[in-house]
């Protein structure tokens, strides 16, 4: 799928309300699992962020944050939602008094370096394709020794967003430059879906 029409895809989901994937409470996984993965102080990296609350959640634990986000609505419903204050600078807003940046452009044009990458709903947000190249950019926006916390989902059809990703495609996508340790498979209350929660590290090359 061309960038474009993912990008129109996601900015009519959320014009529609088609947002059942937000949640009003911080992820249980990140809950389980962000002490033992990131390092104090790191700056994390939300891919594909929405308005997930999971990044006040991150910031009140001394992370910094940045969001990177396709479609305006969500950030300008984070900033209302979270009664907010910050300012706007280019394409990126900084909310003020904590390390929370949200950059309002397509991932596959952002840059940086990070310590470490959360992705929730992230991968199984986009089409093969795509999650090839996601792949990749998150191995480029790493610095040596990056971590990600990413959790996916396995259900019974070829149907998506969201897209269920196997194991055999989680190993494509990594194995080459990530050491890969599932952690928990869960399952979840809809659609015989399971949920499951992987620590992936850079490997020194
Ligand atoms: C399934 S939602 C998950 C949001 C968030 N991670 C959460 O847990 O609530 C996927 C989000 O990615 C955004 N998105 C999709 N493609 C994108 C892209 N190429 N660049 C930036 N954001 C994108 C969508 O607008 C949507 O908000």
């Amino acid at each position: 799928m061309p960038l474009s029409e993912n990008k129109q895809f996601w900015e009519q989901a959320w014009a529609d309300g088609r947002t059942r994937f937000h949640r009003p409470d911080p992820n249980a996984g990140l809950i389980k699992y962000a002490q033992t993965i990131f390092d104090s102080g790191d700056r994390v990296l939300v891919p594909l962020c929405g308005k997930s609350v999971d990044m006040l959640w991150l910031s009140e634990r001394g992370f910094g944050v940045s969001g990177v986000e396709v479609a305006r609505l969500p950030i300008d419903e984070f900033i209302s939602e979270n009664n907010l204050d910050g300012t706007w600078s280019d394409h990126s807003y900084q909310v003020k008094g904590q390390r929370i940046s949200i950059f309002h452009q397509d991932f596959f044009n952002h840059d940086g370096r990070y310590e470490a990458i959360y992705d929730r709903a992230c991968l199984v947000a986009l089409a093969a394709p795509l999650r090839v190249r996601m792949a990749e950019r998150y191995k480029a926006l790493l610095k040596p020794n990056g971590r990600i916390l990413l959790i996916t989902l396995k259900h019974p059809t070829a149907d998506g967003p969201p897209f269920s990703i196997s194991d055999e495609e989680i190993n494509r996508l990594f194995a080459k430059d990530f050491s890969i340790e599932l952690l928990e498979i869960a399952s979840a209350p809809v659609d015989e879906r399971t949920i499951e929660i992987r620590k992936l590290e850079l490997l020194c090359p």
